[in-house]
């Protein structure tokens, strides 16, 4: 049984919904001690498999389910191994949606407190029927803090409360970059402090750019399952939050159609 699925998404491409979502379910596992799943939902253009360094395929069950990789104390699927690394994914909106079925339904998943499900840039079919088959508890917004990408941001930020999936919270990521004490604001400032004010949206963190972060998803090895790496307290923070926004919403009692 799962009980809770939360799905990191922004409207936006590039903005680091991959990374942070690999680092939050692992950050969950590690720091809060709690059974993690992490699904790939970009069917088009997988990474989750990369960031966490799986190379092979999954096995099969005694059930003929597929197992779910586990590494780093959490367990993963993404449809990234199944196909070769250079060939692209052409499937219609119905069928990459019936993949993602598969990848929640025929996966061994077993017991886990949260499915961490890593969405796919835009608005689209995936997005669309994950909310509407699945119980969301909630879901977490990525963006920089620039204007070209707050455009989708508000664009998902919709889709979500159309489909009553609660926002948990939003994460601003590439805030700064700092170099001799120096800070500089490569994408502006606070663009989305300033927009989850606005929208009356839990801020949960700021994330600066850091160049152990392409690093650490080149070589497959999560920040947040390193001791004393540069995402330590930000991950910390964004775990404590995130399970206190859960409960909050849990406590609303906010009524889910789907
Ligand atoms: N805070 C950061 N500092 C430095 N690099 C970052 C940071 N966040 C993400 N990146 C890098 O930016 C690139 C995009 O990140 P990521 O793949 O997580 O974004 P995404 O939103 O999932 O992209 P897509 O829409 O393609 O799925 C990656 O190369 C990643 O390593
Ligand atoms: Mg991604």
């Amino acid at each position: 049984m799962i009980k809770n699925f939360v799905v990191v998404g922004s409207g936006k491409g590039g903005v680091g919904k991959s990374t942070v979502a690999v680092n939050l379910a692992v950050a969950l596992a590690n720091f809060e001690k709690l059974k993690v799943g992490l699904l790939d939902a970009d069917i088009y253009g997988p990474s989750v498999h990369k960031m966490l360094g799986i190379k092979d395929k999954p096995s099969a069950s005694k059930n003929k389910k597929m197992l779910p990789y586990e590494k780093f104390l959490i367990k993963a699927m993404s449809i990234g191994n199944m196909i070769p690394e250079d060939k692209a994914v052409v499937w219609r909106g119905a069928m990459a949606s019936s993949a993602i079925k598969q990848l929640l339904n025929d996966v061994e998943w077993g017991e886990l407190d949260f499915l961490i499900i890593d969405l796919p840039p835009g608005t689209g079919d995936i997005q669309l029927s994950l909310c509407q088959t699945l119980k969301i508890s909630g879901a977490v917004i990525v963006s920089t803090p620039q204007e070209i990408s707050l455009l989708d941001v508000r664009k998902a930020i919709n889709m979500f409360q159309k489909v009553n999936v609660p926002i948990l919270g939003t994460i601003q990521n590439m805030s700064f970059i700092e170099i001799n004490n120096k800070k500089s604001y490569l994408f502006g400032k606070d663009g989305v402090i300033q927009e989850s004010k606005k929208q009356k949206l839990n801020f949960l963190a700021e994330i600066p750019i850091f160049h152990e972060i392409p690093i650490s998803g080149d070589t497959g090895v999560p920040l947040t399952s390193t001791k004393n790496s540069c995402l330590d307290e930000v991950f910390k923070k964004i775990a404590k939050d995130l399970l206190k926004s859960i409960e909050k919403n849990k406590n609303l009692n906010i009524e889910i159609n789907n």
